[in-house]
């Protein structure tokens, strides 16, 4: 009906850090009671300073990470990724290009594996499949015999992007998918996630600093303060209207 592919219900997560020098730990409310949800085929943006729990929530939403309270349900259900068909509808791309690829692998090892452990595929049907999902994140079958040290920042990060796109996911998390790269590099990128998002209406959650990003690439957007969702909406009403202080200040120093 509305089609909502992922929802996440009043999230809370505490952590307990160090204190230093030997002070007594403390508690930090990472995500207090935050609330979203992505369509098929939306692309949401998690913007918000660095600490307000973009991460957080990502790593919560994926099963990266338990949170304490609230549900997050993947097509109306608790997700149970433990169950690997369940596990392979989220799939997350990090920000660091270079440490989430096996530096010993060859490009070609790094794709296959999950397409031999969620689809069995096997030698020239592996191939194949290989060569086509480096051609759809615009990369050319040489790619397939080098390692990651040989190709560049935005390269790798199409890899990555490849990796994750390979099994069909329904929810795509790009957490900061561009913040290591360069800046011509990272409106290479952004276009590929933006087509991609066109071609096979994939669901995306784009976590950024960057609120310029927001505007050219995002349909809903929410702003993220100390755990808290500030502000969520569709971007053009955000945009021109919108509400919490934080986010004036946000687009004041987008805009200034
Ligand atoms: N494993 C952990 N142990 C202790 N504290 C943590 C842990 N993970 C996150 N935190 C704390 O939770 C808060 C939210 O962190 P999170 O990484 O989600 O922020 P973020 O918005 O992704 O920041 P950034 O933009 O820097 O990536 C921070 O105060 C962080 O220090
Ligand atoms: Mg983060």
């Amino acid at each position: 009906m509305n089609n909502i592919i992922l929802r996440a219900e009043k999230i809370n997560k505490h952590f307990m850090a160090e204190g230093i020098f030997g002070a007594a730990r403390y508690k930090v409310n990472a995500l207090v009671d935050a609330s979203v949800e992505v369509k098929k085929g939306e692309i949401l943006a998690l913007v918000g300073e660095s600490g307000s729990g973009k991460t957080t929530l990502a790593r919560i939403i994926s099963g990266l990470e338990k949170q304490d309270s609230g549900a997050v349900l993947l097509d109306r259900k608790i997700p149970d990724y433990k169950n690997p068909d369940e596990r392979r509808k989220v799939q997350y791309v990090f920000q660091d290009t270079y440490y989430s690829l096996n530096p010993r692998m060859k490009i070609k090892a790094v794709l296959a594996e999950p397409l031999k452990v969620h689809f069995g595929l096997k030698k020239e049907k592996l191939n194949e499949k290989i060569n086509k999902m480096l051609q759809s994140v615009g990369l050319g079958a040489d790619a397939m015999e080098k390692y990651p040290h040989e190709l560049s920042g935005g390269q790798r990060q199409r890899v990555g992007i490849a990796r994750a796109l390979s099994v069909n996911p329904e929810l795509l998390i790009a957490d900061e998918p561009v913040s290591s790269l360069d800046v011509s590099v990272q409106a290479q990128i952004l276009k590929l996630l933006s087509d991609l998002n066109e071609t096979t209406k994939i669901s995306i959650i784009f976590i950024t600093h960057d609120l310029r990003v927001v505007k050219s690439l995002a349909d809903t957007v929410a702003v993220m303060n100390r755990g808290e969702i500030v502000e969520y909406g569709v971007v053009e009403e955000v945009y021109a209207n919108p509400r919490s202080e934080y986010t004036k200040t946000l687009l004041g120093a987008v805009k200034g």
